[in-house]
């Protein structure tokens, strides 16, 4: 196929990309969108700040006019996040202990009782990890009011909208590291123990000091031995030509490789879309042309 979300759907996979909003009137940007992605993550917009900026008061504005841009041209809905430290509205710091834990889970009630029947995944819980070598979980005042609050938030996720799958999403878990072994970890026990969880994300934010790991797909198997699907959440490799083009190949063969490895999203459209400061990480530059590593995609896309 020639798009990047019908090639992936000739594998039963979705392509996808974050979008923004305020970005859905720039026809340059809309104009990709519609032709290549069958799956759309809101890049901010369905985060705590943005979905219940004073408490029990929610604003869906602009997550619903990305839901309604997803279901106008057939694409899938990543919803993003329900649980995170960041991004928390500012309501948040004056609560703490059961009244945090009770606001939190009520967050994760409504928002997916909002959404319900309308997203194909949920990252429940964001970035609950410590970085480095612990093992531990983030200190956070979502984990300060106790070990089990991931656990709290995907059964409220799954009692809200049963048919959506509720996934683990975080970075630097991309390959074997002390980080993933503790991630890997929590899923063994939740499926051990019957904790409602579906699948794991790999945000997959690679550039120089953090590359493409040579035991991604080797991580991405182990996870998917567990029971789980596993997802390629937020794909930016920083770089240009020939070498961002292999990298980008890689990590889509990677996922190719899995077979419960059932969708790839990149973290925006054009290079200027980008989170990231500075560095040209995605497939399009910034006047919306395809990459290299836009053509490096398609190709191995097309080539199972
Ligand atoms: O909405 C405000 C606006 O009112 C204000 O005028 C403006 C001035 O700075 O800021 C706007 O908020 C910004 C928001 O994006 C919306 O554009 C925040 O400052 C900015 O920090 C925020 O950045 C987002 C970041 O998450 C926040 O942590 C990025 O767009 C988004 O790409 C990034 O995405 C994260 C994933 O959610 C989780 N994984 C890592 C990934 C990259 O950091």
């Amino acid at each position: 196929a020639t798009t990047l979300g019908a090639s992936a759907a000739a594998s039963g996979r979705y392509f996808g990309t974050a979008v923004a909003a305020y970005k859905l009137s720039d026809s340059t940007y809309s104009g990709i969108l519609n032709r290549e992605f069958n799956s759309i993550t809101p890049e901010n917009e369905m985060k705590w700040d943005a979905t219940e900026p004073q408490q029990n008061q929610f604003s869906f504005g602009s997550a619903d006019q990305i839901v309604a841009r997803a279901r106008s041209i057939g694409a899938k809905v990543r919803g993003h996040a329900l649980a995170w430290h960041q991004q928390q509205p500012g309501w948040t710091s004056s609560l703490s202990g059961t009244a945090l834990r009770n606001a939190m889970l009520n967050h994760v009630t409504q928002v997916a009782t909002h959404y319900k029947g309308q997203i194909d995944s949920w990252d429940v819980v964001n970035e609950a990890f410590e970085d480095g070598g612990s093992g531990a979980r983030r200190d956070s005042n979502l984990q300060r009011t106790g070990n089990d609050w991931i656990e709290a938030a995907f059964r409220a996720a799954r009692a809200a909208d049963p048919a959506a799958k509720l996934c683990y999403n975080d970075y630097n878990t991309d390959g074997q590291n002390a980080k993933s072994n503790a991630v890997y970890a929590m899923v063994q026990d939740f499926k051990a123990r019957g904790v409602p969880i579906d699948c794991v994300g790999f945000q997959s934010h690679f550039n120089a000091q953090s590359p493409l790991p040579s035991d991604y797909q080797a991580n991405l198997q182990r996870f998917a031995n567990l029971g789980v699907d596993v997802q390629i959440t937020e794909l930016d490799i920083e770089g240009s030509g020939t070498a961002q083009a292999n990298s980008y190949a890689a990590a889509v063969r990677a996922c190719l490789a899995v077979t419960r490895c059932n969708g790839i999203t990149v973290w925006g459209i054009r290079d200027s879309d980008s989170w990231r400061a500075s560095g040209t990480p995605l497939l399009f530059d910034n006047s919306g042309n395809k990459k290299a590593a836009y053509n490096s995609v398609l190709d191995v896309l097309n080539s199972v």
